[in-house]
């Protein structure tokens, strides 16, 4: 029987995994399926334990349930728990469940392999404190950067983040109102400003000269941050569609043990534009 795998999420019709995971699978010779599962909001439980108990070999897990697949997994890489939220689950013996989180390593890989971004000495801006930021953080202060500034609409949300990551590097915290006078190599976003075509408030003049700019989002047209990063001069002004490639061939190593090739997929979906 060919091995199931799938994406859960609400709403999940939209989801680009499936055409990711397909071109793995291509690319590595894998008889497997990878589908779209729809969880009703009160059995994301429910959905997850008969998707395993019928022989299914892994899942990715998308908005609303990061934090509930957190939950639900009875063990977790350390990314996972830095981040408090799941996007892999990988089935255990016993009808155990492990999760991990694939974001942030994904988000780095694709600044630094296929974009060739070199954090060491760089001073870094994350825009957001909610659960993408979160899930980004620890990756981020592992890559050897100098300093990293989380900033947030509301303050108290990013110095707490930054004051529970501290043992991982120079990180600090603030309101985005108190940023001023300091200019930063990259600025990611991962608020959810741009889902409502809004930027986050930011001084004109954060980016330090050669500067780039990273949105944790991607749509067919660039998003709102992009053209925020291009009309302020950014050297790059990157969106997040590397990341969702990256992060799924990560999973998809978890899952197989094999990685696969990434830029002929992200090539693949890439809106000409
Ligand atoms: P996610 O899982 O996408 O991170 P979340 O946990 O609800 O979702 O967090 C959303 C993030 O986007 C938060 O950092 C939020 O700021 P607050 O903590 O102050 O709410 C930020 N955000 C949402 N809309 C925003 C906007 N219009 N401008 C700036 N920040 C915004």
């Amino acid at each position: 029987m060919r091995q199931r795998y799938a994406v859960i999420g609400n709403p999940i019709a939209h989801s680009k995994s499936p055409l990711i995971h397909a071109a793995f699978a291509r690319q590595t010779g894998a008889d497997l399926e990878y589908g779209r599962l729809l969880a009703e909001p009160d059995d994301f439980e429910g959905t997850v334990r008969r998707f395993f108990g019928d022989g299914g070999r892994g899942l990715n897990v998308t908005v609303p349930f990061k934090e509930q697949a957190f939950r639900l997994a009875d063990e977790h890489s350390p990314g996972a728990a830095a981040a408090g939220a799941v996007n892999t689950l990988i089935p255990l013996p016993g009808g155990r469940l492990r999760g991990d989180n694939t974001d942030g390593v994904g988000l780095v890989r694709d600044l630094r392999e296929n974009h060739g971004f070199a954090f060491a000495g760089r001073r870094l801006l994350l825009l957001g404190a909610g659960g993408a930021a979160r899930g980004v953080l620890r990756p981020l202060l592992e890559t050897g950067l100098k300093e990293l500034l989380i900033a947030n609409r509301t303050a108290a949300r990013a110095t707490a983040l930054a004051d529970a990551a501290a043992d991982l590097g120079a990180v600090s915290g603030c309101g985005l109102t108190d940023l001023g006078g300091t200019d930063f190599d990259l600025i990611i976003n991962a608020t959810a400003a741009g889902l409502t075509g809004a930027v986050p408030p930011l001084p004109p003049r954060c980016l330090a000269p050669g500067a780039w700019t990273y949105d944790l989002l991607y749509g067919d047209r660039p998003t709102p941050f992009c053209c925020w990063g291009r009309a302020h001069g950014a050297a790059q002004a990157l969106d997040g569609l590397g990341m969702l490639v990256e992060q799924a061939a990560e999973s998809f190593r978890l899952w197989r043990g094999i990685m696969p090739q990434t830029a002929p997929v992200i090539e693949l979906l890439r809106p000409t534009q």
